[in-house]
């Protein structure tokens, strides 16, 4: 397995295994990952209509079209994340009070950054703890921060955000800050019940700084999702790339379009890969034989966009009272800070 290439394998350290105040956790090796694709590829490919799950996206080449994408003028929810971050951190710092920030996600986050900065201004940082599916971008990061902030206790959790959320560091006044948007790219089950498991490892009183895309005009959704240059529909390929050097797969990316719809009932954005032609696709280390007909499509991601009302309703159903909800001017994107009761 490959998907985070370069990556030694590890295991879990013992404690205090690792010198000085950084530590990295290991919940997730190649191995898990390995399974875990195959167990996805076996039930998306064999499913009516066909799909794959968005985290297989971000092998080293996805990551870096990821990247691409959020640079370009039609993708605006990085940006506007970004500013409304700035905007606000200092306000989110305040109201929070925490004194451990935990990252979902945090990858190679510029966020990061911003959210020490302010909560140390405030007085209140103590510790920071980034999880991260990639173990080689969590080292990066650690070792870039421990310099940065020597004051700081560093604890990294390489872990899959959906599943390991038990295994993270207790004690303190937590803030867990899942920023990006990626919630909108659960399903609304797989949503409810991730935002179940972080409060369920929440103590009251602890928080969620959650970000959230917010449902504004078709057209500028749409445009963000199937950019002009055709950099995105080279990052909704590359899981198909992913899959042929993993999984042994011989699809063809160049035979399947783009597609990027809006879903107005569910109000979500829906990726698809749409076969240009009928085709037998053979997964060699699944031994399975998939046929696609002609024009038949492929789901491979949604990004769901919220209403505040819709997101302080998602917040009650499973325990959180919305403390504060900060965005942008023309309201693209929204932080919610959220408390468990
Ligand atoms: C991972 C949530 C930031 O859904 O907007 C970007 C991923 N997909 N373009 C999103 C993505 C297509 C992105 N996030």
């Amino acid at each position: 397995m490959n998907h985070t290439s370069g990556v030694p394998t590890s295991t879990v350290p013992e404690p205090g295994a690792v010198p000085g105040p950084a530590r990295l956790d290991v919940h997730l090796t190649e191995a898990d990952a390995d399974r875990d694709l195959r167990a996805d590829a076996l039930h998306g490919l064999t499913a009516t209509p066909k799909e794959l799950p968005p985290k297989w996206f971000y092998d080293a080449r996805g990551s870096e079209l990821f990247e691409l994408i959020t640079a370009l003028p039609e993708y605006y929810p990085t940006r506007t994340e970004r500013a409304l971050l700035e905007e606000s951190v200092d306000a989110i710092a305040k109201a929070s009070g925490a004194d451990t920030i935990v990252e979902l996600g945090s990858g190679s986050s510029a966020k990061t950054r911003l959210l020490l900065d302010a909560f140390a201004r405030a007085g209140t940082l103590r510790r920071y703890v980034p999880q991260d599916v990639s173990e080689a971008a969590l080292e990066g990061a650690i070792a870039a921060l421990g310099t940065e902030y020597p004051d700081v206790e560093l604890r990294g959790v390489v872990g899959d955000f959906t599943r390991d959320l038990d295994r993270l560091p207790r004690g303190g006044r937590r803030m867990i800050a899942f920023l990006g948007g990626t919630i909108g790219n659960l399903v609304p089950a797989a949503r409810r019940e991730f935002l179940q498991h972080v409060h369920t490892v929440l103590e009251p009183g602890e928080q969620l700084l959650l970000g959230t895309g917010l449902v504004i005009d078709e057209q500028v959704m749409v445009a963000a999702y199937d950019d002009a240059q055709g950099v995105t529909a080279e990052f909704n390929r590359n899981v198909l790339t992913v899959l042929n050097r993993e999984l042994g797969a011989d699809f063809d990316p160049a035979a399947f379009a783009h597609v990027a719809l809006w879903d107005a009932e569910n109000e979500w954005i829906e990726m698809r890969l749409r076969a240009e032609r009928a085709m037998t696709v053979r997964v060699a280390e699944l031994d399975l034989t998939v046929e696609f007909a002609a024009g038949e499509e492929l789901s491979t991601e949604i990004s769901a966009k919220f209403r505040p009302a819709g997101v302080r309703q998602m917040l009650a159903e499973v325990g959180f009272e919305l403390s504060e909800f900060w965005s942008d001017p023309d309201s693209r994107f929204g932080l919610s800070l959220a408390t468990a009761l």
